[in-house]
């Protein structure tokens, strides 16, 4: 009985060993052990096996084993640290024990799920994320910053090249008293620059320096004055001229650039400048007759460009100082008409610059047009001072009020055709005998008619052209004095008049 009941327990604690062991199998995992700690030079450390615990009120939570080690010097695998196992939330699921990446400290650390999956264990680095290249995503960051800078950077560049454009721009028109409508440039004189794109449409005049054709630029009217290369000292004096500072002035022909053409042959100098439609005071008077008014606004605005041009402009900055200049070829066919009627100044090919404490220099006295020529240059004995320069264009201005005032229609229409200073006296092309002759010895001026005297108005521009003109330089008017004596009438205009005169007409203002 009693060997009944042994056998009997014997098979219960078998059986129950055997049902032990499969629930082991099924929920418990068991790993190898090992920790380098625990080895002394002694004690020979096995590794051991483990029977890794489960928390059965966490059936999510289950085991697994895993493997710590490093690399030798070599890389190759080198000493194992720790084997074990540990708890986790299904997070270790290969059945292997791989590691993917090696922490900078070069240790490697493994995790597998199932019983001594970490006998063997491997280093196999993830291609696409080689643990020696920064992550992902901040080198996507890292491209924004680079992208931010360089715009940055290429925005403050702009900035200042803006900045340093307006300064320049400034600094141009500092010296300037109008902003153009084309930015002037000054001498466009490297060969290698491309020229401004400028359309020729007519040629307008031709004289002994080349010709001028009216022209466009970028939707502008532009005139295009095209010197010949042997008048390249022309050129770089009118170029001179418009360069002074303040030479900008409503009466005085506007620049807008000069350009060198050495790619032409023969060479060519071009300056270009405002285009005015109606040509210059002397075609305008040879096809129109003109009334009072604007005789006043012609003759008040020539004479206003003649004192701008012959006006010293004192300045501390030495970039603003306008110095007199001289015209030495003041003509009609040198003034302008803008379509306004007023009257701007042009031509300074021949012009002198008086500099303060320098000397005129050593130019040949008479230039300019003969018939314009006053009796003094005629003579060959002009003083080289700065104001016996000024006189003679005052000289040449008094002629040109002479050309207005013939052509003027305050009589309704009893006004002669045009015709030159002198031409009636000594015709189109007089000699330098002739001139001396006449306008020096004899002291021959243009007739004044009688009908001009009365009209108020004509009448004080024909006392003013005779002060203009008189024989004796010192005695002349400045062109101040000529533009104020002309913009009197223009102030107070004169009321028309009722004349009688030998005929029954009767002589209104127009
Ligand atoms: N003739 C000479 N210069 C001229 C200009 N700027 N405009 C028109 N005609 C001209």
């Amino acid at each position: 009985m009693i060997r009944i009941i042994l056998k009997e327990i014997i098979i219960i604690t078998a059986l129950t060993e055997i049902a032990q062991s499969l629930l082991i199998s099924k929920t418990q995992i068991k790993c190898e052990s090992y920790d380098h700690k625990r080895c002394t030079k002694e004690n020979k450390c096995d590794v051991e096996e483990v029977l890794c615990p489960n928390d059965s009120e966490k059936p999510h939570v289950t085991s697994s084993c895993y493997v710590v080690w490093s690399l030798d010097e070599l890389g190759a695998p080198g000493n194992i640290s720790m084997k074990g196992c540990f708890t986790d939330n299904a997070e270790c699921n290969q059945p292997e024990c791989i590691a993917r990446n090696i922490k900078p400290n070069g240790i490697i650390f493994c995790c597998c799920k199932g019983s001594f999956c970490n006998r063997n264990y491997t280093y196999i680095p993830t291609p696409t994320t080689p643990p020696s290249t920064s992550p992902k995503e901040p080198a996507g960051d890292n491209n924004i910053l680079y992208f931010l800078i360089a715009f940055l950077i290429l925005i403050a560049l702009i900035i200042v090249f803006c900045f340093g454009l307006c300064l320049y721009r400034r600094k141009k028109q500092g010296a300037f008293n109008e902003i153009p409508t084309i930015e002037p440039d000054v001498a466009n004189s490297s060969p290698n620059l491309a020229p401004r794109p400028i359309h020729l449409i007519e040629m307008k005049a031709r004289g002994r320096f080349g010709s001028v054709w009216h022209g466009r630029l970028r939707n502008q009217d532009v005139a295009v004055k095209i010197f010949f290369a042997q008048e390249k000292d022309s050129y770089n004096t009118e170029l001179e001229i418009f360069k002074l500072p303040r030479m900008r002035h409503p009466n005085i022909l506007e620049f807008i650039a000069a350009e060198k053409h050495f790619e032409k042959i023969p060479q060519e100098y071009w300056l270009i400048t405002a285009y005015h439609t109606y040509g210059s005071l002397c075609d305008y008077l040879k096809a129109h007759t003109i009334t009072w008014f604007e005789l006043c606004k012609i003759a008040e605005t020539m004479a206003r460009g003649l004192m701008h041009l012959h006006e010293e402009i004192p300045s501390t900055n030495p970039d603003n100082y306008k110095p007199a200049v001289a015209h030495r070829d003041f003509k009609s066919k040198n003034v302008l008409l803008k379509s306004d009627l007023t009257a701007c100044i042009a031509d300074f090919g021949l012009a002198m610059i008086f500099q303060p404490g320098q000397p005129c220099g050593d130019t040949h006295g008479q230039v300019g047009t003969r018939r314009y020529m006053a009796p003094e240059v005629l003579e060959g004995a002009i003083n080289f001072t700065r104001d016996a320069f000024l006189r003679i264009d005052v000289y040449a201005c008094g002629l040109v009020l002479w050309e207005m005032v013939s052509r003027c229609n305050i009589h309704n229409g009893l006004v002669s055709e045009y015709t030159l200073p002198f031409e009636t006296e000594l015709g189109l092309h007089p000699t330098l005998n002739e001139m001396q002759e006449n306008v020096v010895m004899k002291k021959i001026r243009p007739r004044i008619c009688e009908v001009w005297r009365t009209h108020s108005g004509l009448s004080a521009i024909c006392d003013t052209m005779e002060e203009c003109w008189d024989h004796d330089a010192e005695a002349r008017l400045s062109s101040s004095c000529v533009m104020e004596r002309i913009s009197q009438h223009t102030r107070y205009p004169t009321t028309p008049l009722l004349i009688e005169t030998n005929t029954d007409t009767t002589f209104r203002d127009s």
